[in-house]
């Protein structure tokens, strides 16, 4: 959700106080105003707390990392409207770290919202391409200037094959809905020995369908995991929905298809039309 401009112009006033748990603004502001930025703050999960020493709106967890995300978005995903979620700082860390995001890497981010895993890669050394389908965002991206590359455009859409090699890296946070679509087709932009780690909703743990069904027997047999993030790990987000961590190591050959098996298909093709 866009923060309306008058909210943003008191969120980013260098007097508000954005500090722990607590936003407060200590300086007079307009009535109608106030009511707005009161609204997106409760929208936001705070609560207005009207004590004398606290006279602000407390959050039920730290926030300053993610007003940043936010207020630098111009944008907050309200408790009302499950889309964008940046990526909270810790769990970025913890995928930068798992992925192993060293400098000179190549790393793809195929769903790149407004940079919160992008940041973290270049400020490890990785050289980042990004894709992002809401066109203001990636103007974002592009000023932020993390990436190598950013392409405004639906990721689903890529062709693997219109790159002549494979990514090291793939670090990512999909939409949900279409969040396992987004990982096997990012799994075809890794290289035989990449790692690709990306948060996905928890249901992917425990779906029926033949998809996920499929997919878990694959990440197990390349060696892979899929694990359970805690359920608080979007709470800055407003949301308690679960989520898991998916890690797919390297592999060349497997049952998921990275660049590389991809690129040998045509060769292979060819030995066959020569055989026949
Ligand atoms: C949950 S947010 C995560 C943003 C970012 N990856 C992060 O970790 O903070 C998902 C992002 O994917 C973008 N998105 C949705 N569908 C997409 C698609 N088909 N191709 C590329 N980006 C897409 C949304 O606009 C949104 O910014």
């Amino acid at each position: 959700m866009r923060f309306p401009d008058s909210v943003l112009t008191v969120l980013a006033d260098p007097r508000t106080e954005i500090k722990g748990d607590l936003v407060r603004i200590p300086f007079e502001i307009d009535r109608i105003v106030y009511e707005q930025v009161n609204v997106v703050l409760k929208e936001m999960g705070g609560r207005w707390d009207g004590r004398k020493a606290i006279r602000g709106h407390v959050f039920p967890h730290r926030i300053e990392e993610h007003f940043r995300q936010c207020l630098a978005a111009g944008e907050y995903p309200s408790r009302y409207e499950q889309g964008w979620f940046p990526t909270p700082h810790p769990l970025v860390v913890q995928i930068c770290d798992l992925a192993g995001i060293c400098a000179g890497m190549t790393v793809l981010e195929p769903s790149a919202g407004s940079g919160a895993l992008t940041a973290e890669v270049a400020r490890r050394g990785g050289v980042v391409d990004s894709v992002e389908l809401d066109a203001r965002r990636a103007g974002l991206l592009r000023e932020q200037g993390d990436s190598r590359h950013v392409i405004a455009g639906d990721f689903l859409d890529l062709d693997p094959l219109d790159y002549a090699e494979g990514f090291d890296r793939i670090v990512m946070n999909p939409p949900f809905a279409t969040g396992l679509d987004h990982i096997k087709h990012a799994i075809k932009f890794m290289k035989d020995d990449g790692i690709l780690v990306s948060v996905m909703t928890a249901g992917l743990m425990w779906w029926s369908d033949r998809a996920s069904v499929d997919f878990r027997k694959a990440v197990d047999e390349v060696g892979g995991e899929i694990e359970a993030l805690p359920d608080d790990s979007f709470a800055v987000s407003g949301t308690n929905v679960r989520t898991c961590l998916v890690y797919v190591p390297g592999y060349a050959g497997g049952p998921l298809q990275t660049h590389g098996w991809l690129r040998r298909q045509p060769l292979q093709l060819g030995l066959f039309g020569s055989v026949a």
